[in-house]
């Protein structure tokens, strides 16, 4: 007998990758990364008033819901066993001012929906933001003096913000306003105040991006916003600056990381990950969300499958968890297995 070689043999030798792929239990037995409930963060809308669910246009899926109805979606989270839910009220016109003063206070829209789902579903961890957007009437994350978002001024804002939200019982204070300085100012303001036992998830980095407008429907900024936010938040040109912004925020306290938005961003989570063995999270922003919907409303993808995978992706590149509209939505395909 001859000993015939085939062609691909000579290239591969004996290595075969797909001995691995060849059945569903071997495919289960090499799975690197998995996606879990426990991996999901839930980012909700808030408005002011009662019985409120309302539609956001362009989140198909996802509903502006009053604190007695976010009470309700908080103990479903809860039930299906989504760990964390983090608040974006959209503030009344008639409230919002130059420098957000309703940030300061302590009733505030935010605060109350705290106090109500802490008061009701204590067990659901819950993530609040500093970041001035929602209060200023120019739509800008910090106070604004001439064309400049001034730095100083607003950190100090913030961190009276952030006492304010651990008063109402917030677990996480996450910064999304990119202020230098903002993670060392928010840990010492809270430590002085005896919330040392509050985490700070650090926006660490936050990039300039087109897939916040959805957001900005959602909690109405996005008429107001005079010009843009180049000035304060990263170029999506830089990684190496990307990562020199998130290293100060490690030296500054952060307990943990988040890149924003999430899927064109996969290097700089991984590099995150990489550098600093931090608890790292992304954010699927709205105009993910809203993508992945909108193409599955057209029955051009599967939605439901993109919506996984992605998720999954998020795993593979080195995050812990994802902030994701999904949240529900995959929470309860992964309960039915
Ligand atoms: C601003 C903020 C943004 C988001 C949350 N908080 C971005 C922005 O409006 O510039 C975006 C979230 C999303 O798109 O899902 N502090």
């Amino acid at each position: 007998m001859q000993d015939k070689t085939h062609l691909v043999d000579e290239i591969t030798g004996h290595r075969r990758m797909r001995r691995n792929r060849k059945a569903d239990w071997t495919r289960r037995l090499v799975q690197e990364s998995r996606l879990t409930v426990d991996d999901l963060i839930w980012p909700v809308f808030i408005v002011p008033g009662s019985n409120i669910l309302d539609p956001i246009p362009a989140m198909p899926g996802v509903n502006r819901m009053s604190v007695d109805k976010l009470v309700e979606a908080a103990k479903e989270a809860a039930d299906l066993g989504i760990p964390a839910i983090a608040t974006f009220p959209n503030i009344e016109m008639e409230l919002r001012d130059e420098t957000g003063s309703n940030a300061l206070e302590a009733n505030n829209l935010i605060n109350q929906a705290t106090i109500a789902v802490k008061k009701a579903v204590p067990n659901i961890g819950m993530i609040t933001d500093v970041a001035l957007d929602p209060f200023t009437s120019h739509g800008h994350d910090g106070i604004l003096r001439g064309d400049e978002i001034v730095n100083d001024e607003t950190v100090e804002q913030v961190v009276k913000a952030a006492i304010l939200q651990a008063e109402a019982g917030s677990d996480i204070i996450s910064p999304s306003e990119m202020m230098d300085g903002r993670i060392g100012a928010i840990r010492r303001g809270l430590d002085a105040a005896g919330h040392q036992n509050v985490g700070i998830m650090s926006y660490a980095t936050k990039f300039a991006s087109g897939y916040y407008g959805p957001y900005r429907e959602a909690i109405s900024t996005a008429g107001l916003l005079k010009g843009d936010k180049n000035s304060y938040y990263i170029s999506p040109a830089n990684g190496m600056e990307a990562i020199r912004d998130a290293a100060l925020d490690v030296e500054e306290g952060a307990d943990m990381l988040m890149v924003k938005p999430g899927l064109p961003y996969l290097d700089i989570c991984w590099r995150l990950k990489e550098n600093f063995g931090l608890p790292t999270f992304a954010y699927q922003v709205s105009g993910e969300y809203t993508q992945i919907k909108a193409a599955a409303m057209n029955g051009w993808i599967d939605g439901e499958r993109v919506m996984m995978e992605t998720l999954l992706c998020f795993k593979r590149a080195g995050c812990d968890g994802v902030l994701t509209y999904f949240a529900i939505e995959a929470a309860r395909k992964l309960a039915k297995g």
